[in-house]
């Protein structure tokens, strides 16, 4: 297993190239089997997450191959509706599936998705609405099977929205009979990706991005060759790195709305960002300021897959914070690892109390998650000293090249072998 190496305390300068964004990738890539024509993703980012979900295509028998920086997914030779546990627990993202193949086959088998460890991720509002399609469903050791005689239209309300049962929702809804109201659909920008994904295939789906999506369905679907959304959440990591380190750098390819909120809290912080077009600039000058409080939400609140990052942030800043996490139980695991690092937090259930210290210090650290891991690099990079993230099995599963972009921006890391 690789670790990195990181000698704290570079300032940061440069320009960040962003990836594909992973969330909107992942079910770009469940929605190609939706048709038996070729779909081509352009600049697909070569993460774990999404080989994982080739081999859960090719598992379906479907043809994917990684052509340069793209991805094409043949799926006319498709014809297997079970996906195994061995890929379902790696992926979580892999219950989409469940809407792809319904569409597909009318039928799925799939084990209970696992994921990052960062609480219970129940998947109940993405049966319920199944169900409302026509599908019957029926959950056995660690299974759920799936079938229907045909997908109906539907109303179905959301209690919460919940961004995987939107797009799950929207993958069995396109082919439906008839038309399906999503309303309290979640409103993330990669659900607008996913809409916009569809329609260039020929789907009819409208209102992506607000509260009420429509989607009246459509006999078939043609192939399609599409350019996801830039990665707003890895562009969020660079900023707040930026800002734990000093310097200046620039994000191009996501626009200044898909985060307005962490940059509301960057300049909190007393970080200077310009904006302009989808280019975001950040100047980091002295020791900022802590945020007083800080809460996770579905867009456009504050987004629950920045919240460790800024909490490595706030880890060094002047003051206290209160970092509230209302999406996820357990998304305050990488605290004990910052904490071998000098920070002082404090947990207690979905509240982290953050009191700035002058300076973190390097440390032997594990990453235990995507996010988590990424906190910790952002705070070695910050700190004083040498630093060994170790485990990068889960940084790798959303950041492509994450050690060489620091590097190019003039932070001392390094990849070795363990
Ligand atoms: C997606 C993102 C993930 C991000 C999260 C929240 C992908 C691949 N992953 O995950 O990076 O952190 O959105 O922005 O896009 N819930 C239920 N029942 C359900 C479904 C969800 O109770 O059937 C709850 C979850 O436990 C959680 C909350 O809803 O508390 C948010 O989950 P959801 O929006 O579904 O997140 P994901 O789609 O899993």
């Amino acid at each position: 297993m690789d670790k990195y190496l990181i000698d704290g305390g570079r300032r940061l300068y440069g320009c960040v190239p962003l990836q594909s964004a992973k969330n909107a990738v992942l079910p770009l890539l469940a929605a190609s089997v939706l048709t038996e024509k070729r779909v081509t993703i352009r600049e697909a980012p070569p993460i774990a997450d999404v080989f994982c979900m080739a081999q859960i295509l090719r598992e379906l028998g479907a043809d994917v191959t990684f052509s340069g920086n793209d991805v094409v997914i043949d799926s006319a030779n498709a014809c297997n509706h079970e996906i195994s546990s061995a890929l379902t627990k790696e992926l979580r993202s892999s219950v989409f599936m469940l809407g792809s193949l319904l569409t597909r086959f009318r039928r799925a088998l799939i084990a209970y998705p696992g994921g990052c460890d960062i609480g219970l991720r129940p998947i109940d509002l993405h049966l319920a609405a199944l169900r409302r399609l026509g599908v019957r469903i029926a959950e056995r050791d660690g299974f759920i099977f799936c079938d229907c005689d045909k997908l109906r239209g539907a109303e179905i309300l959301l209690d919460f929205p919940s961004v995987g049962a939107t797009e799950n929702i929207l993958l069995a809804a396109v082919m439906a009979e008839g038309r399906t109201v999503i309303a309290g659909a979640a409103k993330e920008p990669e659900i607008v990706d996913l809409q916009n994904f569809l329609n260039t295939m020929g789907a009819r789906v409208a209102g992506a991005g607000t509260d009420v999506i429509e989607v009246e369905g459509v006999r078939e679907l043609k192939g399609a060759v599409y350019r996801p959304m830039k990665d707003r959440i890895e562009a969020g990591t660079f900023l707040l790195a930026c800002a734990a380190c000093g310097g200046e750098i620039e994000t191009r390819g996501v626009p200044a709305e898909n985060i307005r909120l962490l940059l509301h809290k960057l300049r909190e912080n007393g970080c200077k960002i310009h904006t302009k077009n989808d280019r975001i600039q950040i100047e980091s000058r002295g020791r900022l300021k802590c945020n007083r409080r800080i809460e996770t939400m579905p867009f456009p609140g504050f987004p629950t897959d920045l919240q460790a990052q800024t909490a490595a942030l706030n880890a060094s800043c002047e003051g206290g914070a209160l970092i509230v996490e209302n999406l996820f139980e357990t998304r305050f695991k990488y605290v004990p690892e910052l904490q071998k690092m000098g920070a002082d937090i404090e947990v207690k259930g979905r509240h982290a109390f953050v009191r700035g210290v002058k300076r973190l210090h390097g440390a032997v650290v594990t990453a235990g998650d995507l996010r988590g891991g990424a906190a910790l690099a952002i705070a070695a990079l910050g700190a004083e000293g040498v630093s060994e993230v170790l485990d990068l099995s889960h940084i790798d599963r959303g950041y492509a090249d994450f050690c060489g972009k620091f590097k190019k921006l003039g932070a001392e890391i390094r990849r070795v072998r363990v």
